[in-house]
């Protein structure tokens, strides 16, 4: 092995044991897609509390750290931390050959990893709504000729038919596009965040026809998903994940009356601490 593959299967083996990664081949994936891909030429922007700071070299093997890196630092959106994702990816269970909607791809780096995991057999469609992104992640996944990259919004696109729908930036409610573009047994992982603090990953299965079980994966800060944002249901959610309970949600349940299970309540949609219906 070489030293930055050495390094590389390091990062996979410390992300994945931090996420609490139970799947082999979430560590397996993180050991070969090499991110140094998929960020631009160095030196890189590291996210932190305090701003960003450079790494002040363009050597890939900075990048084997849990660290955020920026892809466009002027909007804050960077490339996510990767002990997040593994635990998420591990979450989502996929098996090969699954179809997968990823909606805000950046760059592409967690693309690769979904495109991997789901392997040639398996389709990926990635919604990058930065023209400029977006063109980084057509060039950077080409090579992969199952994965399809647009440049399109994942809120208002007709989206395929999918096992998995995997979002990375951050929305105040489930959207009735995304459910109903699950298959059966499909799973929708996103980020359910308040107007500010930290919101939750949350994983939707569903289960049956309209039955959907709910739970949160871990805590996460993520920014907006356009289109994907109500003001007065992001306020609500502010003192909802304060109380610090995300561990009783069970299940999503949708244009039903809200019962005393409910743990958030929102416009036509709410969470329950009960098992799905
Ligand atoms: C936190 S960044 C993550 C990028 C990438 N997943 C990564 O970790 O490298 C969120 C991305 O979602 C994109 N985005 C926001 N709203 C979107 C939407 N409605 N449809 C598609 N992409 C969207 C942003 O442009 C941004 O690139």
């Amino acid at each position: 092995m070489t030293n930055i593959e050495v390094l590389r299967a390091f990062y996979a083996r410390y992300i994945t044991a931090k996420g609490a990664c139970r799947d082999p081949s979430v560590q397996a994936a993180f050991a070969l897609v090499e991110r140094e891909n998929y960020l631009g030429p160095g030196p890189w922007n590291v996210y932190t509390l305090a701003g960003y700071i450079s790494t002040d070299t363009s050597d890939p093997a900075v990048l084997y750290q849990d660290i955020l890196i920026g892809l466009k630092t002027d909007r804050g959106i960077n490339n996510g931390e990767p002990s997040l994702h593994a635990r998420c990816l591990d979450a989502a269970a996929i098996s090969r050959g699954e179809t997968i909607t990823h909606i805000g791809s950046g760059t592409g780096y967690y693309t690769a990893l979904l495109a991997h995991l789901t392997g040639e057999a398996g389709h990926v469609a990635a919604y990058e709504i930065d023209p400029g992104l977006s063109a980084h992640a057509t060039s950077n996944l080409a090579h992969l000729e199952h994965v399809r990259v647009l440049e399109e919004s994942g809120t208002h696109a007709v989206l395929p038919r999918s096992d998995l729908i995997y979002v990375s930036a951050g929305a105040t409610h489930p959207l009735n596009s995304w459910l109903e573009a699950l298959n059966d047994g499909g799973r929708l992982i996103f980020p359910l965040t308040p107007n500010r603090g930290l919101g939750g990953m949350l994983l939707v299965t569903r289960v049956a026809a309209n039955s959907y079980a709910a739970k949160f994966i871990s805590p996460a800060q993520f920014i907006e998903c356009i289109g994907a944002r109500d003001d007065a249901t992001g306020e609500s959610l502010v003192s909802a994940f304060k109380s610090n309970t995300t561990a009783a949600v069970k299940s999503l349940r949708l244009k039903t009356p809200a019962d005393q299970s409910a743990w958030f309540v929102g416009a036509d949609w709410w969470l329950s601490t009960s098992e799905p219906a």
